[in-house]
């Protein structure tokens, strides 16, 4: 049977980088995202007897690692249905690959949806999530709806991500800064196994817990203003982390400093925006919805820069649109 899902990408507030599994992407520490609303993948699936091999085709390109990646994780949908049938998949997203834009977070969350909903395996969310997390850690996240946390858990049964609030809980905007197109030259898979070479590590996971705590509360109480700066802070730590690994791991470009600081001006200046950073040189821009004109009316100022607007979002779902 064809099926076919749609995940959105998700932004984390408290950030996921460092794994205690390597192989079952088990993290370090749990961490609290958002669903976005247009950044977007698209997966068709078919297990069937009619192919002799995995035919795989992301964004119209066939790419030899990222199709190992694929095969791997069909084998492991294909040990769980108990089946040795083979699978065609056609995936496309509506954005830009890589650039710390969350693919293979909506990717695999797609990828998951649309390949057990092909085999016939009838999973809870829960087991979804934590299968999507096996392709790609955050992509647990892209499962359920809305503001989500993954719960860092002890094994592979206790590590999936969970709605806090539902999409329409808090209108409050990523607005996603891009300048890069294309791979970054680290992936944030091989960035993460760094991680234990960066002196700041252990001080970051002595105060983890606290700070999942408190922006949770953040949110909770809708408390815009210390939210952001938390959610500020947070990233700047995630680059110091990195820039201190060995070797030294650096994302930002001079365009990043550039935004970065512009945020900072128009703080300066009573407009409401933080800034979050990801695993790229892209900066995203959270605001409330209330001040979205305000921002897009300074961005279109910038020079060489696109922007791409989201509210938070449901979570993957089937879709009876088909791919091919
Ligand atoms: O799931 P991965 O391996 O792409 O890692 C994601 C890492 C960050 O985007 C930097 C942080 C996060 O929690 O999304």
């Amino acid at each position: 049977m064809k099926a076919t899902a749609i995940a959105p990408a998700n932004i984390a507030f408290i950030k996921y980088w460092g794994k205690k599994d390597e192989e079952l992407r088990l993290p370090t520490n749990g961490s609290i995202s958002m669903n976005l609303s247009n950044l977007l993948t698209t997966t068709t699936v078919e297990f069937s007897s009619k192919y002799k091999s995995d035919e795989i085709l992301i964004n119209n390109k066939i790419d030899e690692k990222e199709n190992k990646r694929v095969e791997n994780f069909l084998d492991k949908v294909r040990q769980m249905a108990k089946s040795n049938l083979r699978a065609k998949v056609v995936s496309e997203n509506n954005f830009p690959k890589s650039g710390g834009l969350a693919s293979s977070a909506s990717g695999f969350a797609a990828l998951t949806v649309a390949a057990t909903a092909s085999i016939g395996l009838n999973l809870s969310k829960e087991e979804l999530s934590i299968l999507a997390r096996i392709g790609s850690g955050s992509a647990c996240r892209s499962i359920p709806h809305g503001f989500v946390e993954w719960f860092e858990g002890n094994d592979s049964q206790s590590s999936f991500a969970q709605s806090i609030h539902p999409v329409d809980y808090w209108n409050i905007l990523d607005i996603i800064v891009i300048f890069q197109k294309g791979d970054k030259k680290i992936t944030s898979t091989d960035g993460q196994k760094l991680v234990k070479t960066s002196l700041f590590f252990k001080e970051r996971l002595n105060n983890i817990k606290n700070k999942i705590e408190n922006i949770k509360e953040l949110i909770k109480q809708k408390d815009f203003i210390n939210f952001g700066e938390l959610v500020e802070k947070e990233a700047l730590e995630l680059h110091a982390i990195m820039l201190i690994s060995d070797p030294p791991i650096l994302y930002l470009q001079p365009k990043s400093i550039e935004i970065i600081q512009a945020v900072w001006q128009w703080r300066s200046e009573g407009l409401s925006v933080y800034f979050t950073i990801d695993a790229g040189p892209n900066i995203h821009l959270i605001c409330q919805e209330k001040d979205q004109k305000q921002l897009v009316d300074k961005l279109q100022k910038i020079k060489g820069i696109k922007y791409i607007v989201n509210s938070p979002t449901v979570g993957t779902r089937l879709t009876k649109k088909y791919l091919f």
